[in-house]
């Protein structure tokens, strides 16, 4: 099938482990895995009944998906590869990106070229085209604001569409494509980046990292690095221990509910959101009601950060999730806050 002089435009495994393609290191099984290299073949593949009918599992560097059980159905990766440059009128860059680059590695691609904007997010598991889905967000950055528009596969309709980034929706940790997981696969990022920008290093810990570093007036490069020593430190590596970052998102409250939350709980974190919204720190909700380094097997809580659930070695998604309702239990009982998670559970 498909097999060109450039190699193949995909490969299909069947009853094929998802352990090493996904960062808790769970043990899952799809029926069917399909690994596109070509974006091409992705049309081919979709007009196949299998595909109409029910919808694939798509799977980035699986760094922000939990599996509990096996995946019955198609699982697909796109490995597809390639930074375009499509327009440089010497204030911003006009990039086009494929779903399958690693996120870190266009982020120092973007740096070397002079661009500014992903410093803040450098280091974030996963691809590119994973990005978009849940906005990834770091030190005061998310995505939403560098995207232009989003390529994706529209199974409704059965063809390749280009959303623009008003038409994605992005939300705090969140999108169209988030909200309607079974309809779009996303093929390639378009993404706007200026030479220009006030480097925003305002975040708690940013502006300390950088006086560590003995930097006052800092380059992208080295708010890039103050990021990634602070990721190193407070973040448990994935490729060590396995985990998937926030396992929690921030909740979301009424700016009087907040208030009067944090009136009773005066070290709870707060920060001001929009829509008469504030955000709340899950972490340390999580912290407080005694979730922070919980452990049953080898399903734990961080002692490093209190949003990460790590997997010791052979803790199964199930018992991660179990875990996590534990926690999300305690905190509710505690506080009467509801934690969301963030990575997408199977
Ligand atoms: N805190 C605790 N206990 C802890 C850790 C943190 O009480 O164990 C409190 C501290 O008061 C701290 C506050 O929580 O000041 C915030 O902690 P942190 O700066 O680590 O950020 P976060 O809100 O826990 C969010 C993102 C991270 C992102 C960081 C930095 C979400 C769900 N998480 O975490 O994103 O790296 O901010 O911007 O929004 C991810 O999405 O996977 C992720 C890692």
């Amino acid at each position: 099938m498909n097999n060109h002089a450039h190699g193949a435009a995909y490969t299909i495994a069947e009853n094929a482990s998802l352990r090493t393609r996904n960062s808790f290191g769970v043990e899952a099984r799809a029926a069917l895995l399909v690994e596109v290299r070509r974006a091409e073949a992705l049309a081919e593949l979709m007009a196949f009944a299998r595909f109409r009918t029910q919808a694939p599992l798509v799977l980035g560097a699986g760094s922000n998906i939990l599996f509990t059980r096996d995946w019955p159905g198609v699982v697909l990766s796109l490995d597809t590869r390639g930074i375009e440059v499509l327009d440089d009128d010497g204030a911003r860059l006009q990039l086009r990106v494929a779903a399958g680059e690693r996120w870190h590695d266009f982020v120092l691609w973007s740096l070397a070229k002079g661009c500014r904007g992903l410093e803040n997010l450098a280091l974030i598991p996963g691809t590119v085209g994973a990005a978009p889905i849940q906005n990834i967000g770091a030190y005061g950055v998310e995505v939403a604001e560098f995207i232009v528009a989003v390529e994706a596969w529209d199974r409704d309709t059965g063809r390749l569409v280009t959303l623009t980034a008003a038409q994605c929706a992005f939300g705090y940790r969140d999108s169209l494509f988030k909200r309607e997981v079974e309809r779009w696969i996303v093929v390639a990022v378009r993404l706007a980046l200026p030479r220009q920008r006030v480097l925003r290093t305002d975040y708690a810990g940013v502006g300390e990292e950088l006086a560590a570093m003995g930097v006052r007036d800092p380059s992208a490069a080295q708010v890039a690095e103050a990021v990634m020593r602070l990721r190193t430190r407070k973040l448990p590596d994935p490729a060590v221990l396995g985990n998937a970052g926030s396992f929690f998102k921030n909740p979301l409250l009424a700016t009087d509910a907040a208030r009067a939350l944090c009136a009773r709980h005066p070290g709870l974190p707060c920060w001001p959101d929009h829509h008469g919204l504030a955000k709340l720190s899950a972490a340390w909700l999580v912290e407080q009601a005694g979730g922070k380094g919980l452990r049953e097997g080898d399903a734990a809580v961080s002692q490093q950060h209190a949003l990460v659930l790590v997997n010791h070695g052979n803790a199964s998604g199930a018992q991660l999730w179990a875990l996590a309702e534990r926690v999300r239990a305690a905190v509710q009982a505690r506080f009467g806050v509801v934690l969301e998670p963030e990575p997408r559970i199977v």
